[in-house]
C-alpha cells in the first residue's frame, strides 16, 4: 500500500501527470525514515529535516507533523513487514515546463515502505569494501533532494568496482559517501567532518554523535583530510538503513595497520553495539523518539 495526494492505494493505482516537476526538473525532496517492529525512529528529526528541505527550495509544507505522523502510521500499518523503510517525496506539482519555481502549485506527496534489510551478521564481521572517489556532486548537499543523479552515479561506480560505497573528497577533504556520512578513528579518536552545504545531515551521524558523547569516546568534529582518511585505523559509514557499516578495504587497500588490518576496529564494534542498545530502549519506551 502506497499513499498518494490523500489517498491509500496499491502502488500499480499511483499515477503522477508527466508534467509533474519531480519528472521533469528532479524538483523535490525526500525522506528515509527507518522502522523497528513498526515505530518510527527519529520521527520528529525526519520531519524536522524535511521541513529543512522544502523551506530550502521553497516548497510549502502541505501536513502539520500530525498528520505527517498519522499518514505515516497508517503507511506502517498497512504493509507486512515489521522492519520497515518509509520513504517519503514531495514534489513542487505539475506545471507547464518553466525552469523558475511556478507560485501557488499544489505539491505531489507520494509516500511507500519497503521491508527494511539489516546489514548481515557476515557483513558486520567481515566489513565492507569502497572506493574514493572526487565528489562532482552540486554545492547544496545539505538539501535532501531526488535530484541525485551524482550520488547514482557514483554508487554505480563503486557498484563495477564491486564496492558496497564510494566515499568522497572534494579539494582533499573527505565530505561524505554516495548515500551516507563518513567517519573514521585515527589513534583512538573518532573524527567526522561537521555539517556544511558539502554534506547531508544525516540522522544516523547525529544519532552517533550523541552516543560518543554520552559514552565519553574521544571524538573531534573536524576537516578531515584526504590523506587522514587514506592512512585511518577505522573508516565507518552510517545511515539509516546501513546504521553503522565498518570499511575494511579503500580501493582494495586493506584499512588499518598491522594484525587489525582489514577487519572492522574495536571502536566501530563498540558504537554499533551502544547503537544496537539505544535502538532497543527508544523502541521500549512508551513515547518513543
Ligand atoms: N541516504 N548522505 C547521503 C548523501 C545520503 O543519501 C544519506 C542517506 C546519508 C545518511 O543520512 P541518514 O542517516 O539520515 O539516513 C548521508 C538514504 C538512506 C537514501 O537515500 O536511501
Amino acid at each position: 500500500m502506497v499513499y498518494l495526494n490523500g489517498e491509500f492505494m496499491p502502488v500499480e493505482r499511483a499515477k503522477i501527470s508527466v508534467l509533474d516537476r519531480g519528472f521533469i526538473f528532479g524538483d523535490g525532496v525526500y525522506e528515509v525514515i527507518p522502522v523497528y517492529s513498526r515505530r518510527p525512529f527519529r520521527l520528529q528529526e525526519h520531519l524536522a529535516r524535511l521541513q529543512s528541505s522544502l523551506d530550502m527550495i521553497r516548497i510549502g509544507n502541505p501536513h502539520s507533523s500530525a498528520k505527517w505522523s498519522e499518514v505515516i502510521g497508517k503507511i506502517i500499518a498497512d504493509n507486512p513487514w515489521s522492519d520497515q523503510n518509509v520513504y517519503l517525496q514531495i514534489t513542487r506539482g505539475a506545471a507547464k515546463r518553466d525552469h523558475a519555481f511556478p507560485k501557488d502549485l499544489k505539491p505531489t506527496v507520494f509516500i511507500m515502505a519497503n521491508e527494511l534489510i539489516h546489514p548481515t551478521p557476515e557483513l558486520m564481521q567481515s566489513g565492507a569494501a569502497a572506493i574514493v572517489l572526487p565528489d562532482f556532486r552540486w554545492l547544496r548537499c545539505d538539501i535532501k533532494s531526488t535530484s541525485l543523479l551524482g550520488n547514482c552515479m557514483l554508487r554505480t561506480q563503486a557498484a563495477d568496482a564491486g564496492c558496497a560505497e564510494a566515499i568522497l573528497v572534494r579539494d582533499g577533504l573527505l565530505t561524505e559517501a554516495s548515500a551516507s556520512n563518513v567517519f573514521i578513528v585515527r589513534n583512538g579518536t573518532v573524527l567526522t567532518p561537521p555539517k556544511s552545504h558539502l554534506i547531508l545531515p544525516g540522522i544516523t551521524y547525529d544519532v552517533v554523535l550523541e552516543i560518543l558523547r554520552a559514552n565519553a569516546i574521544a571524538h573531534e568534529v573536524r576537516l578531515v583530510a584526504e590523506s587522514e582518511l587514506r592512512s585511518a585505523d577505522e573508516v565507518w559509514v552510517t545511515s539509516s538503513s546501513r546504521e553503522v557499516l565498518p570499511i575494511t578495504t579503500l580501493d582494495g587497500k586493506p584499512v588499518g595497520r598491522g594484525e587489525a588490518a582489514g577487519k572492522p576496529g574495536p571502536v566501530a564494534q563498540r558504537v554499533y553495539d551502544l547503537y544496537q542498545q539505544f535502538k532497543a530502549s527508544v523502541m521500549r519506551a512508551p513515547t518513543h523518539a
